[in-house]
């Protein structure tokens, strides 16, 4: 079998401990400022990069390990806040897809400001700004989509995400509708496109952490659960007999 190893990448501490303590024959490395815990779960080799919250550390730390190792994979886990009423502290998105959504163009306008007015759209060199939609590899979320949600639903769908946390309901509703987007985080954006970029195959999964729209606060329980979940997936990946990453 191909033993490049699978990495996993989060933002915060506590979305990386509990799979951090499953692997055996740890060693630390550093990319630059961020660092790396390098071993193996159930005899194969998975790396688990700590990038700090913001596109802008999960951009360099990603871009950083992938130019030093050739992985199997890539996942992106960890919290996020839901974009939709009907998610709940818990549920799990996997990310098929994925959109920035901070990146804007404004109206002309004199005086004032119209939010709800603003077009998400990437800006592109040499040809017309079009909005981006990044791909999660397809065996990858069928290697998900059989994995149970032991804490709530499970749902995929498209991720939104840049350095914004959202509290107006109206302007999240917004959001959802013109980017189709189930919930947002601040890194998976930069870890799908380099990915995409570099032709790594990249999953995001996100549990709800957080509800606006139901007046549900961040819950810091959610950041294990979803390493549970990931546990379940590299088994999967590792064991995997006729899905070909
Ligand atoms: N909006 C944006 N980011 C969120 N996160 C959890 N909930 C939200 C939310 N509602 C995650 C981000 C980042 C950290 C602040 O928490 O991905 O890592």
């Amino acid at each position: 079998m191909n033993k490049e190893p699978i990495a996993i990448i989060a933002a915060q501490e506590g979305e990386l401990q509990y799979l951090i303590s499953l692997l055996q024959s740890k060693k630390e490395k550093s990319y630059g400022r961020y660092i790396a815990y390098e071993g193996e779960i159930e005899g194969y080799p998975v790396i688990i990069l700590f990038t700090c919250v913001g596109i802008i550390n999960a951009a360099v730390a990603t871009t950083l390990l992938l130019n030093n190792k050739k992985v199997k994979c890539v996942i992106n886990q960890g919290t996020a806040g839901a974009h939709k009423d009907y998610l709940n502290i818990n549920d799990i998105v996997i990310g098929k897809e994925c959109i920035n959504i901070n990146t804007y163009k404004t109206k002309k306008i004199e005086y004032g400001m119209r939010p709800e007015e603003w077009e998400i759209i990437n800006f592109l060199s040499g040809t017309k700004d079009k909005q981006i939609v990044y791909k999660a590899d397809e065996s990858l979320v069928q290697i998900a989509d059989t994995i149970k949600n032991e804490y709530g639903t499970k749902i995929i769908g498209r991720l939104g995400s840049g350095d914004v946390w959202n509290q107006e309901k109206d302007r999240i509703k917004w959001i959802s509708k013109v980017c189709n987007t189930l919930c947002e985080d601040m890194e998976s954006v930069s870890i799908y496109t380099i990915c995409n970029d570099m032709n790594i195959p990249v999953i995001g999964i996100r549990i709800i952490s957080n509800n606006e729209l139901k007046n549900l606060e961040f819950e810091k329980s959610t950041e294990i659960n979803c390493q549970k979940f990931v546990y379940e997936m590299i088994k999967k990946i590792i064991n995997q007999g006729q899905i070909k990453i």
